[in-house]
């Protein structure tokens, strides 16, 4: 059997190298490999697993928590509910069954799940063959969309991704809605770029190259975004290519709580996916969350004004972002 090289290649993955002769953890060590290729706020990775011989414990990593510009601990729980996601995604194309249990050690806040795994299991009806394939491809999509709008049955198969109880999906093409988010996004911009901590964050984060420069670039980065105000420029850009998105869609849930933000995670993973396989381009806008007043506001844009807005994005078409975002290789997130 072959043997990685984790520490260069966690996105160099075959399928064909599943070890079907191995040991069951081994196996289910295998399927985390496809875990860390989900996306997370400002590419922290922030997730744990402890894989044992027909269980999988899925942690949230609270060292890499982004403490400014993620106050609530919203993304860090979503981040890892995607994660989650591509793990019971690559565990069906495997022919496992699952079985989740969120949160199952009340007194234990960073123990996000418990995945129990049996071989020949049945997958569920919505998560789609094809869901695996675009795990390897997905990626998040920053640039302006044309101007083409998104045929109606694929905003269903979209729509569909949403199976989870007391969780919403809600997209919207309506230009006034459009209007009023790009002054939300121009503000919160404003707003937080003007703060030193939040561009300290963010800089040190762009420091450690996780948007995929390499080290002299990533370190250049790091020192302009840290000491210029450069919220001006980045309100423009952002309006642009908000404005340019066919949709905008948010994900709420009726309770505001861990298990629904790593259920909003899961649902959000899987939209990425179906958008991958379907051309589509995803692009979370989170500034409008990270304010209370503005989330305040983005929640009256939503047709369900009692449920949280917990997850923006947009979603439209462009050609592929040139690079695909580095992981940190599994062995650095495993604990046993
Ligand atoms: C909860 C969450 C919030 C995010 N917020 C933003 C955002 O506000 N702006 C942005 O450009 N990307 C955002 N992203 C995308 C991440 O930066 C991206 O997933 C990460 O850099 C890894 O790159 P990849 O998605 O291409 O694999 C967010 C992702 C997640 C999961």
């Amino acid at each position: 059997m072959k043997k990685y090289n984790l520490r260069v290649t966690p996105r160099q993955i075959n399928e064909q190298d599943f070890p079907h002769d191995g040991n069951s953890a081994k196996k289910l060590q295998f399927l985390l490999r496809y875990a860390i290729l989900a996306p997370s706020s400002h590419n922290t990775q922030p997730w744990k697993f402890s894989p044992g011989e027909d269980e999988i414990q899925v942690f949230i990593d609270r060292t890499r928590w982004l403490k400014v510009a993620d106050t609530d601990q919203r993304e860090l729980h979503i981040s890892v509910g995607c994660a989650l996601e591509n793990l019971l995604i690559a565990a069906e194309h495997f022919g496992y069954g699952h079985q989740v249990t969120y949160f199952p050690e009340p007194a234990n806040k960073e123990l996000v799940a418990t995945v129990k795994l049996k071989s020949q299991g049945q997958p569920t009806l919505f998560r789609d063959p094809v869901l695996f394939e675009a795990i390897l491809n997905r990626q998040t999509n920053r640039k302006v969309y044309e101007e083409r709008p998104i045929p109606q049955d694929d905003l269903q198969y979209l729509q569909n991704c949403c199976v989870e109880g007391g969780i919403w999906l809600h997209m919207t093409d309506d230009l006034e809605t459009r209007r009023k988010v790009d002054e939300l996004i121009i503000r919160g911009d404003t707003i937080q770029f003007s703060d030193p901590a939040f561009r300290e964050e963010l800089g040190y984060w762009i420091g450690q190259g996780v948007f995929g420069a390499p080290w002299l670039i990533a370190k250049i980065g790091q020192l302009a975004v840290t000491y210029m105000n450069m919220s001006k420029g980045q309100a423009k850009k952002d309006s642009e290519i908000l404005m340019s998105a066919p949709i905008l869609a948010a994900i709420s849930s009726e309770v505001n709580d861990r298990e629904s933000q790593v259920k909003v995670g899961q649902v959000f993973e899987r939209v990425c996916l179906v958008a991958a396989t379907l051309g589509i381009r995803v692009h979370p806008m989170s500034q409008i969350l990270e304010i209370s007043e503005l989330k305040a506001e983005v929640a009256k844009l939503i047709p369900k004004p009692d449920m949280v807005p917990q997850h923006t994005f947009r979603l439209g078409y462009a050609e592929l972002e040139k690079e695909y975002t580095p992981r940190r290789p599994l062995e650095e997130v495993l604990v046993r």
